[in-house]
């Protein structure tokens, strides 16, 4: 039992099925940096209030420090054969600075030091998967800006509906991606809590300084009560739903470019470099990256049902079934900040079709709402207009004419209000540029949002 930090009371070695079933270094080891560091805080604390000699807080610390820059250097050799991270990093301060290394996990348990190294992680990976966020908007952003003459059919149910420029649909998504970071960013004040000096599950009689680990580690609070700070684990819950919102909202946006970039619609021409071919075609080009980014939505929404069923029923207080955390954790964050960096690189070499774009839009009955409005304008109730233009759709669908071929002299037989001016209303541009209610797809309002800090 000389590796374990809790060797005492056993006579029996450990059987090797249980120890290997029961470890957790093969996944943990990610926190090795989060580790050290809190270990710092701790030991700095420690030696602070006296609670060990300060000489002996000093060496741990350079002790730490030293794994530390090992860590970041990549150098530290993880030992699988120990328990977890906590263990292995112990282990390693022992044998630099012999048995006062010891003296560290004083006040602490390894189920308030976990809890600590999580938050911490989820802390750090929050911020940057906000900042992944930003780039990708920043991408969407430039696309937009170049494409800002495109107008495509926009689809309800996947059928057209009406125009709208391409950059508007671009910044819808980026608006669900603006939402996402302020999810994160309301996510990381429940992360950003301390629970070091709860200790296995009841505090300590020790005189510890709680709020100065806190303030050493960056966290703006300490945990009020001791049996919450080492149960919960909602704030991994509630980061792994945000991500898996991501995640919903890139599988939507990939579903669009695979559409807009099958032959079909043939309006997107997605790089080479995010594309893979096939054995037996010659001539294909996959969008399989998108694809992907799609399918690992099924990842996220997996880790989500992972983590709650392992925490449901869990009496209090710390369970090893909280171990299993980790790894929905991880994986979470590195499916979400993968497809991030790829959509924020695909979006540079995208290319739109402007001839199949227009191809698009020669089905006119795109127009029909802008035609309805048109009546409206004169004074003919929503109701009417809309039967009144219903009917010279299907009169042109039954005589495979377009809005455009039916004659003056014909849409008057379905309203009198009519003018030439309504075939004025049958163009792209002149359609987006009537949608000017705050919000809508004229290119003013669009500049409009192009402007927003948000983006
Ligand atoms: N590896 C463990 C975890 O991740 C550390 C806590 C173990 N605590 C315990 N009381 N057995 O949860």
């Amino acid at each position: 039992m000389k590796n374990k930090l809790w060797g005492g009371r056993f006579s029996k070695k450990t059987n090797p099925l249980v120890e290997e079933f029961t470890k957790s270094i093969q996944f943990d080891k990610k926190l090795a940096e989060y580790d050290c560091i809190g270990s710092i805080a701790h030991a700095k604390m420690l030696g602070k209030c006296n609670i060990i000699p300060k000489k002996d807080a000093g060496k741990i610390v350079s002790g730490l420090n030293s794994i530390l820059n090992k860590i970041k250097k990549g150098s530290f050799k993880i030992n699988n054969s120990a328990e977890d991270i906590h263990t292995m990093i112990q282990n390693t301060l022992d044998k630099k600075i012999g048995r006062k290394a010891q003296m560290l996990h004083t006040a602490r348990s390894r189920n308030d030091q976990v809890a600590l190294d999580t938050r911490m992680y989820c802390k750090d990976k929050i911020d940057s998967i906000i900042e992944l966020l930003k780039t990708l908007k920043k991408s969407m952003k430039g696309f937009s800006v170049k494409n800002m003459d495109v107008v495509i059919p926009g689809f309800t149910h996947l059928q057209n509906a009406q125009p709208v420029l391409l950059s508007h649909q671009m910044l819808a998504y980026c608006e669900m991606l603006a939402r996402d970071a302020d999810r994160l960013m309301d996510c990381k004040k429940r992360v950003d809590v301390m629970p070091l000096g709860s200790c296995a599950i009841s505090g300590t009689s020790l005189p510890v300084d709680r709020n100065f680990t806190a303030k050493e580690l960056g966290f703006s609070k300490i945990s009020t009560n001791s049996m919450d700070a080492v149960s919960d684990r909602d704030f991994v819950i509630e980061l792994i739903f945000c991500l898996a919102v991501v995640g919903m909202h890139l599988s939507r946006l990939s579903e669009d470019l695979i559409i807009w970039n099958s032959q079909v619609f043939g309006i997107a021409d997605i790089g080479d470099e995010f594309c893979t071919g096939s054995s037996m075609m010659p001539q294909k080009k996959n969008p399989d990256a998108l694809e992907l980014i799609r399918g690992k939505c099924g990842t996220l929404y997996g880790s989500l049902a992972e983590i709650m069923t392992i925490m449901k029923g869990l009496p209090l207080t710390y369970n090893r079934d909280m171990q299993l955390d980790k790894e929905p954790l991880f994986k979470s964050i590195e499916t979400v900040k993968s497809s991030i960096e790829i959509l924020a690189a695909l979006f540079k070499s995208l290319k739109i079709n402007k001839e199949k774009v227009l191809e698009l839009l020669q089905d006119e009955s795109i127009y029909a709402a802008d035609i309805m409005e048109y009546l409206v304008k004169k004074g003919v109730t929503l109701k009417e207009s809309h039967d009144i233009v219903g009917k010279i759709v299907a009169y042109g669908l039954d005589r495979k004419l377009k809005l455009s071929e039916i004659s003056l002299k014909e849409f008057r037989i379905f309203s009198p209000k009519f003018n030439r001016d309504v075939y004025g209303l049958l163009n792209p541009e002149k359609s987006v540029s009537l949608k000017n209610s705050f919000g809508g797809t004229s290119p003013k309002q669009v500049r409009k949002q192009l402007k927003n800090a948000r983006f």
